[in-house]
């Protein structure tokens, strides 16, 4: 069996001072990558400042003989963003592959939540993978190569009470990605969506206590550095794991009902009358563009 090697490759991991994140930085540093270990030292809620989370990855990373530098910037700003990717430019010349991991919490339920809550977790999460992604694929675009990696969630695809700020913020990646994968698919940089499960601080208190063993963040490790191999030729794709379970997961639309004749008015009685057709997801289907949506109305534009 080949290894997968990152040798020569440098990478730039977001929050990888713990948890998730903190397992991309060091698996890519034991396979040859040089990493910069990025994380603002927050708590789970986005408050405080300490270094000492990068930095105690970083030693790990070098003790074990690997590549690192610690950055602490917060992804949350342009400046901060152009920052993390500087800091790799700056210490080994170039930059393959952004993990972009950081991440904080604030649920609330949505008549409860306040504008500070929906900003702190959208900045972070949304604007954060903005303010780094850009300057990332600035340097990409050059080399003609590059593997991103966004950071969605389950809460986003699939729903989770108590977290709108988050869910929106997660699911808002995805549409990044879909038109990113289109403006860069020919400078061979791919980019993926991922949706992690592992426990750690962020849902130490959300999942069942039995779960601890089982869903440890080394279980997500795996399927992220394929995405960011030289191989890997995945591009636009979300993929769902925990505990050792991977899979994939993807936007489709229904065959749908074409109604009408593309002039006259349609009533709501007559969407009430095919509702069942309308809603079907039967011989479902993946797009690939915003356009390629248009191939089922192709009996009313004739
Ligand atoms: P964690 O809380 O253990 O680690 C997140 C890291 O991000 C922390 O070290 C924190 O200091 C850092 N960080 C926060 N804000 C930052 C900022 N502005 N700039 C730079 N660093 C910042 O969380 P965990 O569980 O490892 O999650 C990693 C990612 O996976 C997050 O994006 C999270 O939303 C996502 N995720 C995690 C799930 C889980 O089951 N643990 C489930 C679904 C998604």
């Amino acid at each position: 069996m080949t290894q997968i090697s990152f040798e020569g490759k440098v990478a730039v991991v977001t929050g990888a001072g713990q948890g998730i994140g903190r397992m991309y930085a060091l698996e890519l540093a034991k396979r040859g990558a040089k990493v910069v270990v990025n994380d603002l030292g927050v708590s789970r809620e986005g408050t405080g400042k300490d270094t000492s989370a990068a930095d105690g990855v970083v030693d790990e990373i070098i003790k074990a003989g690997g590549s690192a530098i610690a950055c602490y910037d917060s992804v949350a700003t342009m400046e901060g963003g152009k920052n993390i990717i500087k800091k790799a430019v700056d210490t080994w010349g170039r930059l393959d592959i952004l993990i972009n991991n950081a991440g904080i919490l604030r649920d609330r339920s949505f008549l409860k939540m306040t504008e500070e809550e929906w900003d702190l977790v959208t900045g972070v999460h949304l604007k954060g993978a903005f303010c780094v992604t850009q300057p990332a694929l600035k340097v990409m675009k050059e080399n003609n190569y590059g593997r991103v990696v966004f950071t969605a969630s389950a809460s986003g695809l699939y729903g989770n009470f108590g977290q709108t700020n988050y869910g929106a913020a997660k699911m808002g990646m995805i549409g990044m990605m879909n038109s990113l994968k289109q403006e860069f698919s020919k400078y061979n940089i791919k980019i993926n969506t991922v949706a992690p499960t592992a426990w750690s601080r962020m849902t130490a208190d959300v999942l069942p206590p039995d779960f601890k063993d089982k869903f440890k963040p080394q279980f997500n490790e795996p399927m992220v550095l394929y995405l960011c191999a030289e191989e890997n030729s995945i591009t636009g794709e979300i993929f769902v794991m925990g505990a050792g379970w991977y899979g994939r997961s993807a936007i489709v639309s229904g065959d749908g009902i074409c109604i009408g004749d593309a002039d006259r008015a349609i009533s709501v009685e007559e969407i009430r009358d095919n509702i069942e057709a309308i809603s079907s997801l039967e011989n479902s289907r993946e797009h690939d563009s915003a356009l390629s949506v248009f191939s089922y109305m192709g009996p009313l534009l004739k």
